[in-house]
This record gives C-alpha cells, sequence and structure tokens, in this order.
C-alpha cells in the first residue's frame, strides 16, 4: 500500500499567466496541459531538476465540483494535494472503515482513477491511481546548465489546529514517516516512505504546522481561511543568491532572507497570491534519523 507525493494544486483564474511566472522565474517547466473548450483546463508545472514527480497541478475555470465553491468564497488558493497509489479501491475500503469524510467517491477522469477525501483539520486530499503508470507526466532528466539558479520543489506546508490529530492520520491511517521534529516551534515534516533513504533531505515533503509556535503570517492565513495549505517551498543552494536574482527578475519578498532553525528562508508571493518559501536544505543532523 505505497504511496507518494504526485502534485499540489492551484485554483488560479490566470492559468496562462501563472505557467509564464513559474517557467519564467523559478525555472519551471510544462509537463502536460488538458484542455477541452468550456469543459476543463489544467496543466502540470514540473521543477527543473526532473528528480522527483513532484508537481504543480494548475486549474484554470471552469472549476468543477466543490472547486467552484471554494474558489467563489477564497478566490486563487491551493484547493488539495495528491498522492499517486497502486489501487484507489483498497485505499477507498481502508478510510472508509475510519470514517474519514469523502468529497469525492472514487472515479474516472482523464485516465486515471481518482477520489478526494478530508484530514482531520479539513484539508482536501487526492488519491489517484494511473491507468497506465507511464502515462504520468514526465520530463526527460536534465542536468540543470550551472547558468541558473535550481529551484527544488520541497514540501507544501498544511496548517492546522491539531498537529498531533494531523500527524496521527498521515502516520497511522497512510504510512507517512515524521522525519523532523519542532512541535514548540509548531511544525514537523513527513515524508512518504518510498523517499526514506533519500540522503539529500530534500525529497518531497509534508510540513505539518499549527500553534503553539505559529508566526504572524501564520495566524492571519487561520484567520481568513481557516485550516488550509498555507505555503509550498522550493530548496536552493544559496537562498541569498535565490533572493538576488528573483529581485531582479521583479519580485518582491515578504520576507528577506533570514537564518531560521538552521537553514535560512525568504518568502515572496505567485500572482496568484500564493505564499512562497526558499529555503536551504535542512542540515541532515536535524532529522530524526
Ligand atoms: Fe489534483
Ligand atoms: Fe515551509
Amino acid at each position: 500500500m505505497n504511496l507518494y507525493l504526485q502534485h499540489v494544486n492551484i485554483l488560479t483564474p490566470d492559468i496562462g499567466g501563472t505557467i509564464t511566472f513559474y517557467q519564467e522565474k523559478l525555472g519551471m517547466k510544462l509537463a502536460a496541459r488538458f484542455y477541452q473548450e468550456g469543459i476543463f483546463d489544467i496543466a502540470f508545472l514540473r521543477d527543473g531538476s526532473a528528480s522527483t514527480h513532484f508537481a504543480i497541478e494548475l486549474v484554470g475555470p471552469p472549476f468543477i465540483g466543490w472547486m467552484e465553491d471554494t474558489y467563489q468564497k477564497h478566490g486563487p488558493i491551493m484547493d488539495h494535494f495528491n498522492f499517486v497509489v497502486d489501487d484507489v479501491d483498497t485505499w477507498y475500503q481502508k478510510l472508509k472503515v475510519s470514517k474519514t469524510e469523502f468529497v469525492q467517491q472514487p472515479e474516472h477522469f482523464l485516465g486515471v482513477k481518482e477520489m478526494y477525501f478530508r484530514d482531520p483539520c479539513g484539508v482536501i486530499t487526492e488519491m489517484m491511481a494511473l491507468d497506465d503508470p507511464r502515462l504520468m507526466p514526465a520530463l526527460s532528466p536534465e542536468s540543470p546548465d550551472g547558468k541558473n539558479i535550481e529551484y527544488r520543489l520541497h514540501h507544501i506546508s498544511i496548517l492546522c489546529n491539531d498537529i498531533p490529530a494531523v500527524e496521527r492520520f498521515y502516520v497511522e491511517e497512510l504510512g507517512l514517516h515524521t522525519v523532523l521534529e519542532a512541535r514548540e516551534d509548531g511544525y514537523i515534516f513527513l515524508i512518504d516512505p518510498l523517499v526514506l533513504a533519500d540522503e539529500t533531505m530534500t525529497a518531497p515533503s509534508l510540513e505539518i504546522m499549527g500553534p503553539p509556535g505559529i508566526e504572524p503570517r501564520e495566524a492571519a492565513y487561520l484567520a481568513k481561511y481557516g485550516p488550509g495549505i498555507d505555503h509550498l517551498c522550493f530548496v536552493v543552494d544559496d537562498v541569498d543568491a535565490a533572493f538576488e536574482e528573483l529581485s531582479a527578475k521583479g519580485i518582491q519578498f515578504d520576507l528577506e532572507p533570514m537564518e531560521y532553525a538552521g537553514s535560512k528562508i525568504a518568502y515572496f508571493k505567485d500572482p496568484n497570491g500564493i505564499d512562497i518559501e526558499l529555503m536551504l536544505p535542512i542540515p541532515r543532523e536535524h532529522f530524526i534519523s
């Protein structure tokens, strides 16, 4: 019953402009686009490193089902994130037993079987299995050319009111592993079992944040949206150089590079107002071995 993080979703009114932003500013590549006029418009962006399947899924109007309600209520937002699994029906049966709240029962759509459910703080999680795994949007591996900073999609961050309850769900029900604990500071990191052996500590991760240690920025998010997907993060090898490069490209930073917990971070926004974090890879010694 393996699973791995495949994408985080952004609902956007401007899918073309958002694609251009991530391509031009962060070197991402358009891996796939599914478009049928008046029915759906979906794009997948991958980071240039092509070392994992982790992607950003952009969904533009018209939005379907609950996504339309969410968009009407909040405007552009990260609606859900996604795990790829071998068999959606097996997971459906398992999660039904534990009284998980489903947003959508298993259904076929565009060559995948997928379902959506809520974690204990209400964040929507998608699980999907591909009819043909070879159809996973993929980029041919490219080595960085050395001229540009490499921005590698690293984690998405769930902001909730109860870290232990959310952690219990992802660990006990879904089989993720807690790899870093900073509970007084209000965050932990989880990764899926398939990347446990990763030595670089830059594998796709789920950050769970919540009281007691939340910052004013996070308190403002909770007050505005309630629990949700708060930010997405790219690791870079040099946050100061990335700050210089992106500033030169016209990005205004909300937080300029700052030392934090043995790393260095900075924050800015994408054109949809989504908070984006830049971070140095977390030092290995911070992880639970
Ligand atoms: Fe999705
Ligand atoms: Fe983060």
